[in-house]
């Protein structure tokens, strides 16, 4: 079956809006992902039909409400081929799944002075802060790989960098400035060789790429719902069983516990033990119809299609004067995120330009300081391609940046 873009497109109803007197050319699928009307349906149909509060009511909307929640954690959890559903936390968001991890698996390994967490230079910030504050807590020590010239993860160090004092290594596995798609077979690798677990932030590469854990070889990977067509509000920590089933709960509340009294409490087993109030209900069910639309797509279809696109703007972006693309410049090994600098123009100035003809890209440091500190600037501006981006709004971007040249001469 070919790649239909045309009929993927009319799912979307945004996207036949136009945006300052030009047909909308969306070019921000990494910040979030449009949402297409089999979401949108789902989300809506919940609502009118079968809302009610899960896990807690014995009446037929709270069976339906929570079957449903249930429902969206078994797609999630075959998407992404885990072991079983219960290794899949709903959260709020990648930055809730990893600060999950921070705040209860620094518990679990009593982590103290002498030990190290390793992350890398490329990751967003959700992926820094949370560390650091553990290591600020804990004493533990925070280390780094850094990226090559060429925007890949520099490897040459990992012997030394990831040792016996390593407890835990928490790497980018797409960028999301850079597009480089990460291969972490050979950190994943060195890590277990130490005894270190291993994290992925994946917020960029579930919703893009097949994603299998189990092939993966990691321990943890956070992700999110609004990239990968689902509502905000919906996040997912997946874990393997055996460690969430160790990890002592991040917030307590209603539904998280096996009996209270005042005297203290017992947890329930994950993923409950992570899911404290009333969830994401609807959200959770736009997330598991968003997975049905990914599935009957195929993820390796919607990746070559980004591919295709990337390799396409890679070459348009190349023949642009004054335009220097950071990160990978090839499609290979990298996502469909291309970031770039414009000599003499800031990313505000671009990304206004463009906005006027309908043009809409990300500007700024992309939540990823010390990844544009690495390439000597203090921001870039960034598109990001989808399974709907056609060649035609990659023209548009490129027209928009000869407007950028007329107007900053
Ligand atoms: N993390 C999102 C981005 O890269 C918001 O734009």
């Amino acid at each position: 079956m070919t790649f239909d873009v045309a009929r993927i497109r009319a799912d979307f109803p945004i996207l036949g809006r136009e945006v300052n007197g030009h047909p909308l050319a969306y070019l921000d699928s990494g910040a979030t992902s449009q949402k297409p009307v089999q979401v949108l349906d789902a989300v809506r149909a919940h609502n009118e039909r079968h809302n009610a509060n899960v896990s807690r009511s014995v009446h037929t909307l709270g069976t339906e409400a929570t079957m449903a929640y249930e429902g969206a954690r078994a797609k999630v959890a075959a998407f992404i081929n885990a072991g079983t559903p219960d290794e899949i936390v709903f959260t709020k968001n990648s930055t809730e799944a990893i600060n999950l991890v921070a705040y209860s698996l620094g518990q679990h390994l009593k982590l103290g002075p002498g030990d190290e967490i390793v992350i890398s230079e490329m990751e967003h910030h959700s992926n820094i802060v949370p560390w650091q504050l553990l290591c600020e807590r804990t004493g533990a020590t925070l280390r780094w790989f850094g990226i090559t010239d060429e925007g890949r993860l520099d490897e040459s160090g990992l012997e030394e960098l990831v040792n016996e004092r390593t407890r835990l290594v928490a790497l980018v596995h797409v960028s999301n400035v850079l597009g480089t798609i990460n291969d972490v077979s050979r950190i994943a690798a060195r890590a277990r060789q130490v005894g270190a677990l291993v994290l992925l932030d994946s917020s960029q590469a579930v919703p893009h790429l097949p994603v299998d854990v189990r092939e993966l070889g990691v321990d943890f990977i956070a992700f999110t719902g609004h990239k990968m067509l689902a509502p905000t509000g919906i996040g997912v920590l997946w874990g393997r069983f055996e460690l969430l089933a160790k990890m002592p709960p991040f917030l307590g509340g209603g539904s998280m516990i096996e009996t209270v009294t005042m005297g203290g409490t017992t947890y329930a087993a994950p993923p409950a033990r992570f899911e404290a109030g009333t969830p994401p209900i609807a959200e959770a069910v736009g997330l598991g119809a968003a997975v049905d639309y990914l599935t009957a797509l195929g993820m390796a279809e919607v990746h070559q299609h980004e591919q295709d696109i990337t390799a396409y703007a890679l070459k348009a972006l190349a023949d642009v004067p004054g335009v220097r693309v950071v990160g990978p410049l090839t499609p290979e090994g990298r996502g469909g995120t291309v970031s770039f600098a414009v000599d003499g123009v800031h990313p505000h100035d671009v990304g206004q330009i463009l906005d006027a003809q309908g043009v809409q890209v990300r500007v700024g440091h992309h939540c990823a300081k010390p990844t544009c500190v690495r390439f000597g600037v203090p921001a870039l501006t960034r598109a990001s391609f989808y399974l709907y981006t056609t060649t035609e709004e990659v023209d548009a971007l490129v027209r928009g940046l000869d407007q950028v040249k007329k107007v900053f001469g």
